[in-house]
């Protein structure tokens, strides 16, 4: 079995990384459009398997797609961040054209590979992605939730002081600063995280993770990898190994959580069809309210790419 992961950069390369250790696919292939990037990140990565013992075969491709042939998942990470000067409209419009090329490409080797979309502004470039792909709405994903809730059950874990593998959590919502933590679906091993922590602390972890991005690009000068990376190969793994696994993904809605012709993160089941079940889970008044909210801030900028098509 083959995954393609393309953009050979901080976070390709992180999620190249990560599936090649799990040793759960025969290959991973590494694209970018640099020449010799993407080969020479695959033969750094495929020197630590005897290190690291696995024997995922890690090859690189400038730009030759005959190589990804019949992927089963493949991880677009190509895309270029947003430079001082650059404005919003110009970074959508840049990344779009990257993210349709890209799919383009790959469709034309792999008809039948599952599509994971990382590139930003995620919730719009996976839309670019159907948009280009063409192929069912259950085949076509964004990766942001996984990382979202990350970085809030990280947070958690610090301020409780527990181990990060007993708090599970949901968060919904766009990839941006109007993402929806939900506490009534924060659990500390089974229990409710509001009876672990007050209110005005939770708040303040809510806030952190919300702008929890933005917090990593002002240390580094540059957006995070290894957690994003992570978590794309979470998404590989629970398609390659069909784990119906229950993950917060951005995908294509049609009338759940009353909302329609959207891409926003909502929990889903991930197996080897791709998103197998979109969960509706009960949102009360207020809890809705921000989910529209997040969902109109993400309809403004498929606005913006829409309007760019025409
Ligand atoms: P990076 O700049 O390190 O890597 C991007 C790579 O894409 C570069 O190596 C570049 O040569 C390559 N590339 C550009 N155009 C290409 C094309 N047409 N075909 C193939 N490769 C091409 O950037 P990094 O840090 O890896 O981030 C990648 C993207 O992921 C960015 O858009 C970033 O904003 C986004 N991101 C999304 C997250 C999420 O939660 N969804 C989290 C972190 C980053
Ligand atoms: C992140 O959340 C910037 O999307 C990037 O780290």
């Amino acid at each position: 079995m083959k995954v393609t992961v393309v953009g050979a950069g901080n976070v390709g390369a992180t999620c190249a990384q990560a599936v090649a250790e799990k040793g759960i696919v025969k290959e991973v292939v590494l694209v970018d459009i640099k020449e010799g990037l993407s080969e020479g990140k695959a033969l750094d990565l495929w020197q630590t398997a005897p290190v690291n013992y696995y024997d995922t075969r890690i090859t690189g491709s400038t730009n030759d797609y005959a190589k990804t042939a019949d992927s089963e998942v493949v991880v677009i990470t190509s895309g270029l961040p947003r430079k001082p000067g650059m404005s919003r409209d110009d970074l959508i419009s840049i990344n779009a054209g990257i993210v349709k090329s890209v799919t383009e490409n790959i469709i034309k080797y792999s008809p039948n590979a599952k599509i994971i979309v990382v590139s930003n502004p995620l919730d719009v470039m996976t839309y670019a992605a159907f948009l280009n792909a063409k192929k069912s709405k259950n085949e076509v994903m964004g990766m942001a939730g996984i990382l979202d809730t990350a970085r809030y059950r990280a947070f958690l874990a610090e301020a409780l002081d527990v181990n990060p593998k007993d708090i599970q959590a949901l968060l919904m919502g766009g990839h941006g600063d109007t993402m929806v933590p939900l506490p009534r679906y924060t659990t500390v091993s089974g229990i409710p995280v509001t009876e672990l922590i007050g209110e005005e602390k939770l708040n303040a972890i809510i806030e952190r993770t919300k702008k929890g991005g933005g917090e990593l690009v002002n240390l580094m000068g540059t957006s995070a990898w290894y957690a994003p990376g992570s978590a794309a190969a979470q998404m590989v793994e629970a398609i390659v190994l069909d784990q119906k696994r229950i993950f917060p993904c951005c995908i294509k809605l049609e009338g759940e959580y009353g909302l329609n012709d959207i891409f926003v993160g909502v929990p889903v089941k991930l197996g080897k069809n791709g998103v197998e079940e979109v969960i509706e889970v009960k949102l009360n008044d207020d809890e809705k309210e921000l989910l529209n909210q997040s969902a109109k801030a993400v309809r403004e900028v498929m606005d913006v790419l829409d309007g760019m098509e025409n």
